[in-house]
């Protein structure tokens, strides 16, 4: 199998990759679905900021304000350009994903949704797309509806298009499951919400870092997503919006920064989308992400793609071969069909508990996450409490499977 990435120049641009987790121990970090690495280049712009143009943005007239706010407005103008957005204004800087998604929970949904309205989610979502929900349906009466996910990871869209002949209003679902890797059929699936008259709402916090998304051909309406799972630093992440809905919306948080003027007992809101930013912002990781966004171009997302689906070829494959392993997700032969699998293997090992098999591939220096994966509702759909789940990024060799494959067979020994 040949790679379509240039490992050996990637890696040497991602400074940690070359720890030992312990003295003659090499990291193999196989958790970029939690938060990825981040090369020199994010670190630099982050580093250089801070060093030479740090100061407060929108605010200032002197210099370093003029510098920092063009710095701040550039890592948006990049970041609406990676996802195809019509303008940057209609990309607006969260916290992080989950932020992205309570937004939308707290000003579309509350002014647009009442008593009896439905929501259509998934059975494969993260907490962060289903318990803001679950908030507004206790507070509004709002009914949750879930497309369901069949025993091979996939959603269920004979179900769904059930489900929507009772109208939603909105339907909200992840464009990558975090745990099962599969690629959902956005475009589908927005398509047809939009026939059924629903507003769509997409987590991409796992599709925008590793494959290429264009919020204009999706038609999508608003699309969440963070900065660190794509090499970015925490604590940003950004949501996109249609303009005529992002402007209809009430603010968010309150503060400076989010208002035109303010009198004592009434304010007027500023224009997106500014109007969603109150308070100082993350400046210099807007920047980070800006950086981010621009290495991951340079790279290529499709080259990025193509290279992840090699790389999980071969470890469904390769954890095939070990008996007591069973991967959950799309099979291998899913690889390159309609609903695809990204790069993340969630495995159970026949008699031995999730964590335990972490903690010891850890030993070796193979960094992997155990437990729920923040999607318990699937887990307990697939009647298990955890799972162990490797997670592979365009950093990734096929020499760092072989050794997960190895680490394996190790916990087998161990546990007899
Ligand atoms: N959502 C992140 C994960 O799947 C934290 O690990």
């Amino acid at each position: 199998m040949t790679n379509s990435l240039d490992l050996s120049k990637i890696r040497a641009d991602f400074p940690i990759l070359s720890r030992a987790v312990r003295p003659g121990v090499p990291l193999i970090y196989l958790d970029s679905t939690a938060t990825a690495q981040k090369p020199v280049a994010v670190l630099s712009a982050m580093d250089s900021f801070y060093r030479l143009n740090n100061a407060n943005i929108h605010r200032g007239v002197h210099t370093l304000a003029e510098e920092a706010t063009a710095m701040y407005e550039n890592g948006r103008a990049l970041v609406a350009k990676f996802i195809n957005s019509p303008s940057a204004k209609e990309v607006i800087f969260t916290r992080n994903t989950s932020e992205s998604l309570n937004l939308v929970a707290y000003t579309w949904a509350r002014a647009n949704l009442k008593s009896g309205d439905i929501i259509i989610l998934t059975e494969m979502e993260h907490h962060s797309n289903l318990v803001p929900w679950q908030m507004v349906a206790a507070e509004r009466g709002v009914t949750l509806e879930f497309i369901p996910v069949t025993d091979d990871g996939l959603l269920d869209l004979e179900a769904y298009n059930k489900l929507l002949e009772f109208q939603p209003k909105l339907v909200a679902f992840t464009h990558m499951s975090n745990v099962l890797g599969t690629i959902n059929p956005a475009e589908e699936i927005i398509r047809l919400a939009h026939e059924a008259g629903a507003v769509t709402l997409v987590d991409a916090a796992q599709s925008v870092p590793h494959i290429p998304v264009d919020v204009q051909a999706l038609d999508v309406d608003f699309l969440a997503f963070s900065a660190h799972k794509m090499l970015g630093p925490t604590g940003i992440g950004a949501l996109y919006g249609k303009a005529a809905l992002l402007e209809a919306m009430p603010p968010f948080l309150g503060g400076g920064d989010m208002i035109k003027a303010v009198h004592l007992r009434t304010f007027t809101p500023n224009t997106i989308p500014h109007k969603f930013e109150a308070g100082t912002p993350s400046i210099a990781e807007a920047i980070g992400f800006g950086a981010a966004v621009e290495y991951l171009s340079g790279v290529g997302m499709d080259a990025i793609a193509a290279y992840e689906h090699e790389i999980i070829a071969y470890a469904l494959e390769r954890l095939k071969e070990i008996p007591g392993v069973k991967v959950f997700g799309p099979t291998a032969d899913r690889v390159g069909a309609a609903q695809k699998k990204g790069g993340v293997a969630a495995f159970t090992l026949d008699g031995v508990h999730p964590h335990d098999v972490a903690q010891i591939l850890d030993g070796d220096g193979v960094a992997v996450r155990a437990g729920h994966h923040c999607a318990q509702p699937l887990h307990e759909k697939f009647g298990l409490p955890a799972t162990t789940r490797a997670s592979f990024y365009l950093y990734n060799t096929l020499a760092e499977v072989d050794k997960l494959v190895e680490g394996i067979y190790k916990v087998k020994k161990i546990f007899g």
